[in-house]
């Protein structure tokens, strides 16, 4: 993994790979769900890496004795609707005890700016760690806005994971939002003039529940 700042670009082939199939238009709307919960896993594994452990005494068939365990309870994953819940199950694979909030936006077609139309999230979002998921980060827009109502409810931890990034929107989210860690892994090229990322993999909600 290439450290760059507080963002963080995953050069793992499997990662890699998994990316490549997701990006091929032959691709199935099956196979991109298993891939995007398989490339989860594979990324929440190393975002995870500094969660809180706890001392805890258990029982072996031979002895009592003090083992780490994690403190499930402080976690929250915080899909971004739609494409973000793609990235629930894999997460929630690795820390099963986690709380899911969501935060529902939607680029306008026209303007590209995010709408916001959902917005739920653990009460006590503020002692968690928010582990924030969306495949996409184009304009950025939505992750900030997204990181936004987190804050606004009060969380501080805050860490935000996404499949591919543009250059614009890595740029964006860090400005915005400090910070925060980004996961990537992928960062593309450019936007085009419609603000979507090449060579990307096209609209990642569409793919993920086969609609357009
Ligand atoms: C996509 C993607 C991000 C957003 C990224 O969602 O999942 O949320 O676009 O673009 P941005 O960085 O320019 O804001 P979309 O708005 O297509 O909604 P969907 O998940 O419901 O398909
Ligand atoms: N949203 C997507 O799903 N894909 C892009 O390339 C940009 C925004």
């Amino acid at each position: 993994m290439a450290r760059e700042g507080k963002v963080y670009v995953f050069d793992h082939p499997l990662i890699q790979h998994k990316v490549s199939l997701m990006r091929k238009t032959s691709t199935t709307v099956k196979e991109f769900r298993e891939l995007a919960t398989e490339v989860a896993m594979l990324m929440g594994f190393e975002a995870t890496r500094d969660l809180a452990l706890e001392d805890v005494e258990i029982e072996t068939p031979m002895c009592t004795t003090q083992v780490k365990m994690l403190k499930g309870e402080d976690i929250a994953i915080v899909p971004i609707l739609r494409a973000g819940l793609g990235f629930v199950d894999g997460m929630l694979a690795l820390v099963p005890n986690a709380k899911v909030g969501h935060v529902g936006l939607y680029r306008d077609p026209e303007t590209h700016k995010p709408v916001e139309y959902y917005c739920k999230l653990p009460v006590d979002i503020e002692k968690r760690e928010c582990f924030v998921v969306d495949p996409m980060l184009a304009t950025g827009g939505s992750a900030i806005a997204a990181i936004d109502f987190i804050k606004k409810r009060g969380a501080t931890n805050i860490k935000f994971m996404c499949l591919i990034a543009a250059p614009e929107g890595i740029e964006a989210l860090h400005t915005a939002h400090p910070d925060v860690d980004i996961y990537i892994a992928a960062k593309d090229e450019c936007l085009n003039e419609n603000a979507y990322i090449l060579p990307g993999l096209g609209d990642a909600g569409d793919r993920l529940y086969g609609t357009k």
